[in-house]
């Protein structure tokens, strides 16, 4: 579905992405780790067609070469991105909010149903009773739990969250990780996630890549990560 081909990125003469290959198989959940600077947002900006950084190489999606086109006709081709800074709209209203995600009809083949309001207030009930209320009323987990419906509301086939539960409490972080694989499970959803390393998330994991100073230092099943502690340690700093 995502094909990354030697792809390396730049912020002027910096170069911040290093020669990454990553394929992502259609339905896979797939995470991606790596310390603070090590190039994760730098590489979804990239996938995104964002400005900047500059890329040269390859993204192709769905079959199709996607380098170089603009970020609205790449989330057109079914790309989500929910970026670090939950950027809700702090004066509308969390319908409107929802609403503002919606794109055309159209929905990838395969799904039953296009994601709708209804969706957003099954996967986040709490939502439905707030739906008047303005986005700057809610706290941290319920905005990114919004951003997250709000992207789905999209359609997209791909779904890219960067560090979604990052600052929030670990109770909060369960129920947006829950919600995530709930949405997964219903919607079937290509899911790239960045994130702290986490034994709860990896278990659910298809794939794992780590990153180091732009490049892919591990890409491989997360069981072969989960039960190497000296591995993680390495790649990580954890465990
Ligand atoms: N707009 C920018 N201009 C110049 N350099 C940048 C810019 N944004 C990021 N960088 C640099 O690119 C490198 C990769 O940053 P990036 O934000 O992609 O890392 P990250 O893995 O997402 O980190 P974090 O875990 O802290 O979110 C860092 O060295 C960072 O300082
Ligand atoms: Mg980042």
């Amino acid at each position: 579905m995502l094909e990354i081909r030697d792809l390396n990125i730049f912020y002027g003469g910096a170069q911040v992405g290093r020669q990454i290959n990553m394929q992502v198989n259609e339905g896979a959940f797939v995470g991606l780790f790596g310390r603070n600077g090590s190039g994760k947002t730098s590489l979804f900006r990239a996938i995104m067609g964002l400005k900047p950084p500059t890329v040269q190489g390859g993204i192709a999606f769905k079959g199709r070469e996607i380098t170089g086109l603009p970020p609205f006709a790449i989330a057109n081709a079914g790309i989500g991105w929910v970026p670090e800074d939950r950027k809700i709209f702090p004066n509308l209203t969390i319908q409107r909010n929802l609403q503002l995600g919606a794109k055309s009809a159209k929905y990838p083949s395969g799904r039953q149903k296009p994601f709708g309001l209804d969706d957003a207030y099954r996967f986040f009930p709490k939502l439905y009773g707030l739906r008047d209320n303005l986005g700057s009323q809610m706290s941290g987990g319920e905005q990114q739990m919004l951003t997250i419906t709000r992207t789905m509301m999209g359609n997209p086939s791909l779904l890219l969250l960067d560090e979604p539960t990052e600052g929030l409490a670990p109770t909060t972080a369960r129920d947006v990780i829950n919600m995530v694989l709930e949405i997964r499970k219903n919607f079937n959803v290509t899911t790239i996630v960045v994130e702290q390393f986490s034994e709860h998330l990896l278990k659910y994991l298809d794939h794992c890549y780590v990153m180091e100073m732009g490049g892919v230092i591990f890409s491989d099943h997360p069981s072969v990560l989960l039960k190497d502690e000296a591995l993680q340690r390495k790649l990580l700093g954890v465990g």
